[in-house]
């Protein structure tokens, strides 16, 4: 395995995008921002330099740093952030992830625009479980908003209703034809005709989760979130925020050039989210035909068709070979059963708020809204620092009640605060259910868990049966993944074996639903053995 090596200078720079030019924060300059590059195994040492005027936190999306979490970057959670001038040396350690993977920032709303890909090649010596494609595309999507995004976060967060839709969706960091002012930088594929292409695909947007499709062409997916999946003929697919997709494109078509195309879905019909479509080009080289003007667009499910998402997520299966085995934990020794909700609180004093009946909106897990503290929950639980976090996280909701029906009781609305962990034992089996709520009003929550990837055996509408639905679950070749969308008024189970010590963030991964408070962190403590405990932290931790 080798050492890889990356300087990440984090710094203001001006861009124009729908013809208005603003600074945002990148990674030398690029946005989106650089892709780091390394085989499965590799060590990669990104040195983090912040020039910028604002704090910044950097976190490795996908890649599970084996009993290092000193580097998974979560702002208060594994870190302090870096503050203006100080840097941070973050090695990022690869152990079985393979795909494509991504990096983002994670403190504040910064991950807007300091983002880019996390590349897993095979080892040397060894191939993809498929013909080895042309050549490789990023196909990052994204929004961009025309506000500083900083001020599009303490708007939202004073206003206390859902944030500023985006201005555009974007493909490599282009809203492409069907916007103002962005036909000629509109982002293009060059392809040869009877080649093979493989998309490297992320959706780093902040708020939704997109359809996504080529028109004419059928999109072959070969992998999710760092693993490889069996091969999925589709002609649209579904990404959730935090996920990446690996598809092959197969250029078999006789024009010269055809639309790509994402737009989003969002199931609940009540927030108003960036409803435009962003395009990007593929482009035959050479000229087989004349072109028209502008291709067709490629069909899209209609925005609210949770069906259509649920659909494409639910045909994802592990590739499950004899190269890529799998380990699905099939005895549990901790169930887990954690509800999604969005609530509301009061609005702090001598605020007006503009959510709900005059409050501001707030989410929760299991009716508890995270709290971040000040200093990082790493640190305190290994140095043995008390009252920064308290280990009460319950493993079910605290009352059970029908929680998908409709009109729900606005008594279930008020979550409490807290700042609490689950602590896990080395090695335990875990099967957690997130079971989506109504309360307020249901939708998607495409949720996240650091350090581990973990097995989807099964989802579906309605209310988790205890009895009934594991009967149903996929214990041959479930997918294994990071990000899993829940779907909206429905459940999803995921199994996991905690063999990774150490700290970790778990969630939604809607920048604003994480802004209410929709997530809550793991402590898997150490094994016994050498090799199961906690290496220790770098010298140049950043500092509260
Ligand atoms: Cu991609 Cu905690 O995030
Ligand atoms: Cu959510």
């Amino acid at each position: 395995a080798a050492l890889v090596r990356y300087n990440f200078v984090v710094q203001e720079t001006n861009y124009t995008r729908l013809c208005s030019s603003k600074n945002i924060l990148t990674v030398n300059g690029q946005y989106p921002g650089p892709t780091i590059s390394a085989r499965r195994g590799d060590t990669v040492i990104v040195d983090v330099i912040n020039q910028a005027t604002q704090n910044i936190t950097i976190h490795w999306h996908g890649v599970k740093l084996p009993r290092y979490p000193w580097s998974d970057g979560p702002e208060f959670i594994t870190q302090c952030p870096i503050q203006p001038g100080a840097r941070f040396s973050q090695k990022i350690i690869l152990s079985d992830e393979e795909g494509t993977l991504w990096w983002h920032a994670h403190s504040d709303w910064s991950r807007a625009t300091v983002h880019g890909l996390l590349v897993v090649l095979p080892k040397i010596g060894t191939t993809f479980p498929f013909p080895k494609p042309h050549a490789e595309v990023p196909v990052i999507l994204g929004d961009w908003w025309k506000n500083d995004i900083q001020t599009v976060m303490e708007d939202f967060m004073r206003r206390g209703d859902d944030p500023a839709p985006s201005d555009a969706l974007t493909i490599n960091g282009q809203p492409g034809d069907l916007y103002n002012c962005s036909r000629p930088e509109t982002t293009k594929v060059n392809v040869d005709k009877g080649k093979t292409y493989m998309l490297r695909m992320v959706n780093a947007a902040m708020n939704n989760i997109m359809f996504f499709a080529i028109a004419s062409h059928e999109l072959i997916v070969v992998g999710t979130d760092g693993a490889y999946t069996k091969p999925l003929k589709t002609n649209y697919l579904t990404i959730s925020p935090g996920q990446t997709i690996d598809v092959l494109l197969v250029a078999n078509q006789p024009r010269d050039h055809y639309y790509m195309a994402a737009k989003f879905y969002n199931s609940n019909p009540r927030s108003v989210f960036d409803n435009t479509t962003t395009t990007a080009i593929i482009q035959y080289n050479g000229k087989y035909t004349t072109s028209t003007p502008s291709p067709a667009l490629p069909p899209l499910p209609a925005f609210n068709d949770r069906n259509a998402s649920a659909n494409f997520t639910s045909s994802l299966r592990s590739l499950a070979s004899v190269d890529h085995p799998i380990d699905v934990p099939m005895t549990i020794t901790r169930k887990l059963l954690y509800t999604l909700s969005i609530n509301t609180l009061p609005c702090a004093s001598n605020t007006t708020c503009f959510g709900p009946r005059g409050n501001r909106f707030a989410a929760s897990i299991n009716n508890i809204t995270f709290d971040a503290p000040r200093t990082s929950i790493l640190g305190a639980y290994y140095r043995g620092i008390n009252g920064v976090y308290g280990d009460e996280f319950p493993d079910n909701p605290p009352f059970s009640f029908d929680y998908t029906a409709s009109n729900l009781s606005t008594s279930l609305q008020t979550p409490m605060n807290g700042t609490e962990v689950k602590i896990l034992n080395y090695n335990d089996t875990v099967e957690l259910v997130f079971q989506g709520t109504n309360v307020v009003s249901g939708i998607d929550h495409p949720m996240h868990l650091h350090g581990y990837s973990f097995y989807v055996v099964g989802s579906g509408f309605g209310n988790f049966d205890r009895q009934r639905d594991p009967l149903n679950y996929n214990l041959v070749d479930p997918p294994l993944q990071q990000t899993i969308a829940v779907p909206q008024n429905g459940w999803t189970a995921i199994r996991f074996r905690a063999n990774n010590p150490g700290v970790w963030f778990m969630h939604c991964h809607f920048e604003r639903h994480v802004s209410w408070g929709m997530e809550m962190v793991f402590i898997v403590k150490n094994g016994k053995g050498a090799h199961e405990r906690i290496l220790p932290p770098p010298k140049d931790m950043p500092k509260c």
